[in-house]
């Protein structure tokens, strides 16, 4: 039988190292391993050393982080993605882009295979392998964690130490933690009891409020089309934007969150997430379509929003529908150009101030002042035909006593007087 060569999607934790050892043993596998940066600070150093250590033929880490901001990060903040109306969907962004990156490696190296170590019970196997689907339908996924022996990580650990595979750093950490530019997200330890509020050594990237600064920290963000180009008056890339910002907020105890979420396999989950950049830019972007979004289109673009972030955090970022809507949410955004500002304060951000040159806030309409060009009389006209529905309706079920339609009257009148005027 040909050898088989098999890529994995690693990231040098306990589950990816066990598997490419497991792979070796199990099918006699050549294994290749795929990193991919997206701009996560402590996992990456020593990652292809370990992974050589562990025995695989070839190592990949590549360099995703502006490809991930812009073409996954910023179409999703320019949406107004959160996931359940709170989460940035850090994790749920990253998964298309590694298994893109997965499949490019395993086209190139010519493998049989590739593989993931997602486990059974969580949304990412999926977000891997309906990526893949579209990607490559005709490339196999296998998931160890899904069918391998292993019962705990202490078996996990076991393995790696009859193995010689270096697990010093995983083994400490009591949670499971997963982190790019966009954010990190916390599991697993006590946080599996909600009622638990996060110890302090949950929490990786941000100061907790009240250890936060005594005074207010303000920052100005620019954006054009939708998307943040400029932090404090200086032009960045986008992903120092992020990256920049991740440290800012995160001194003022900024983008913390605590959720109970819903799984796509139906699990209700506890994850705690710190997201500083990701919080302030959604909140920044949302105060500029304020101003600068036509009402109807605004209003539109918010029920899309709650589709798109379902859509990415359920593993659909290759489909049809994403792009359509990616066209739809791109023409809104073509007037979303302006500076806000933002005040950071103990775990709060707050609008200190917005400017659009598309700004459709127009004093001469808003003033109560005497520069006021407000039709005041066109309202009157205005409000009989808008409120005609309404008025009929009651003319003709309550005071239009005609005959034979006393009974249902009587019965809806019953009903409308419960109606608190
Ligand atoms: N619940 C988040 C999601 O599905 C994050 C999953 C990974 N979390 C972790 N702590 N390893 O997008």
């Amino acid at each position: 039988m040909k050898k088989q060569k098999i890529a994995v999607a690693y990231s040098g934790g306990l589950d990816t190292s066990v598997i490419v050892k497991w792979l070796q043993e199990k099918y006699g596998a050549e294994v290749i391993t795929v990193t991919g940066d997206l701009g996560q600070k402590k996992e990456l150093s020593g990652v292809p050393e370990k992974a050589y250590k562990t025995g695989a033929k070839k190592v990949y880490v590549q360099d995703l982080r502006d490809e991930f901001v812009e073409g996954y990060i910023f179409p999703a903040l320019k949406a107004g993605a959160l996931y359940e109306h709170s989460y940035p969907m850090a994790t749920s962004l990253g998964r298309p882009l590694l298994a893109k990156a997965l499949v490019q490696v395993a086209r190139r190296e010519r493998c049989t295979a590739v593989a993931h170590g997602c486990t059974g019970k969580g949304n990412d196997q999926v977000r891997f392998e309906a990526s893949i689907a579209a990607l490559a339908p005709d490339l196999k996924v296998l998931a160890p964690l899904r069918i391998w022996e292993f019962k705990s990580r202490e078996e996990e650990i076991a393995y790696c130490e009859r193995h010689g595979i270096p697990v010093s750093a995983t083994k400490k950490s009591p949670y499971s933690i997963d982190e790019n530019v966009w954010g990190t997200a916390i599991e697993c330890g006590v946080l599996e009891d909600p009622m638990v509020e996060p110890p302090a050594d949950a929490y990786q990237r941000t100061v907790s409020p009240q250890e936060a600064p005594e005074k207010p920290t303000y920052v100005t963000i620019e954006f054009k089309y939708g998307v943040p180009v400029a932090l404090n008056g200086k032009r960045m890339k986008g992903f120092y934007i992020i990256d920049e910002l991740n440290e800012i907020a995160g001194a003022n105890g900024v983008g913390r969150l605590d959720l109970v979420e819903n799984r796509l396999v139906g699990i209700k989950s506890r994850e705690v997430y710190e997201a500083p950049g990701a919080v302030v830019l959604h909140f920044a972007h949302q105060e500029l379509e304020r101003l600068t979004l036509e009402k109807e289109v605004a209003h539109y673009k918010a029920k899309m929003a709650q589709d798109y972030a379902t859509l990415v955090y359920n593993g659909l970022w290759f489909t049809p529908l994403r792009a359509a809507m990616d066209a739809f949410i791109n023409d809104t955004q073509q007037t979303v150009n302006g500076l806000v500002k933002v005040k950071l304060y103990k775990g709060n951000v707050e609008i200190a101030g917005r400017t659009s040159p598309n700004s459709l806030y127009d004093t001469k309409l808003a003033t109560y002042t005497q520069e006021d060009t407000f039709d005041h009389k066109a309202s009157e006209g205005y409000i009989k035909i808008f409120s005609l529905p309404m008025k009929t309706f009651y003319q003709i079920n309550l005071n239009g006593f005609a005959g034979r339609k006393r009974k249902i009257n009587r019965k809806l009148k019953k009903r409308v007087s419960k109606v608190k005027y």
